[in-house]
C-alpha cells in the first residue's frame, strides 16, 4: 500500500513506537525521526586502519588472522563487517532481536550486491547465541559486544538500537558457550569495565581501543595487559 501521510502521523495513529519498513531497495528501523539500517559505517577507515587495530589483533594469534569467526551480538553488522573486510574471514553473526536480525538478513545481501565483498562472507542467524553457538562449526574466534550499562555512542539511530536491542550482560552461561564454540573469544566491554569473578579465569589479555576495551578470553586463562 502507497504511503501518503508522514510516518509520524501513522505512529501516533496506531499507537506504535517504531515501524519497520520494507522500502524499493532497504528495509529500516524509524521512529519517525530518526532511522536505523545496516549500512557500511566506518568500514573505509576500518580498511585504512588494517590489522593494527585492537579487535582484529585480539582475534588474530601471533599476527595471523582468524579463518572462521562467530559474532555472537551481530547488531547492525558494524563489527562483523569490519572483521570481515580487514581479515576476510568467513562469519556468522547471531541476534536475538528479531528486528535486528531482519535488518541483517536483508541489509547484508543489498550490500554484497553494492560490491561490499565482506558483506557476503557474514550469514545472519536469529536467535539466542546460547542456543545457536553449539549448532555451529567450530571456529577460530568469537567476538561479542553485549549492550554497555551506559550507553557509549550518540551515533544517529543509536537511541532506535538501543529500544530494540536486547541487554542482557554476559553470563557464565553465555561465556561458556562461547568458549566451546572457539578457543579465543574477544568481548567488547566499556573503558575499564569491572571484570565478572567467572571471567577472570579465562582474561589473558585488554587491549584499549580508542573509546573502549577488548578483552581477549581464552579456554586456559592468565592475566596480561596492553
Ligand atoms: C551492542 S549490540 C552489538 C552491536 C554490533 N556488534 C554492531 O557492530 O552493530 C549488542 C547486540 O547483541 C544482541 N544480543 C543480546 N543478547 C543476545 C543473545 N543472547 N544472543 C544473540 N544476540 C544477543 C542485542 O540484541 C544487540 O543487537
Amino acid at each position: 500500500m502507497l504511503r501518503r501521510r508522514s510516518m509520524r502521523a501513522h505512529l501516533t495513529d496506531t499507537g506504535a513506537a517504531l515501524a519497520y519498513v520494507v522500502g524499493r531497495e532497504r528495509e529500516w528501523l524509524t521512529d519517525g525521526v530518526g532511522r536505523v539500517a545496516v549500512h557500511v559505517g566506518l568500514l573505509h577507515a576500518h580498511r585504512a586502519t588494517g590489522a593494527s587495530h585492537p579487535l582484529v589483533r585480539a582475534l588474530s594469534v601471533d599476527g595471523t588472522p582468524p579463518g572462521t569467526v562467530i559474532d555472537a551480538t551481530l547488531g547492525l553488522c558494524q563489527d562483523a563487517l569490519h572483521v570481515a573486510e580487514v581479515t576476510g574471514a568467513r562469519m556468522w553473526g547471531t541476534e536475538v532481536s528479531a528486528p535486528l536480525f531482519c535488518l541483517a538478513e536483508s541489509g547484508l545481501p543489498r550490500l554484497a550486491a553494492e560490491g561490499v565483498a565482506a558483506a557476503a562472507r557474514i550469514t545472519p542467524l536469529c536467535g539466542d547465541a546460547r542456543q545457536l553457538l553449539p549448532t555451529l562449526p567450530q571456529a577460530d574466534a568469537v567476538m561479542l559486544s553485549p549492550m554497555f550499562g551506559t550507553p557509549a555512542a550518540a551515533a544517529p539511530g543509536f537511541e532506535l538500537l538501543r529500544e530494540v536491542a536486547v541487554h542482557a550482560p554476559l553470563d557464565h552461561t553465555w561465556l561458556a558457550a562461547c568458549l566451546a564454540a572457539a578457543p579465543r573469544v574477544v568481548m567488547k566491554v566499556e573503558r575499564r569495565a569491572p571484570v565478572p569473578a567467572f571471567v577472570t579465569p579465562h582474561l589473558t589479555e585488554v587491549l584499549h581501543g580508542k573509546s573502549v576495551d577488548y578483552w581477549l578470553l581464552e579456554r586456559a586463562g592468565g592475566a596480561g595487559t596492553t
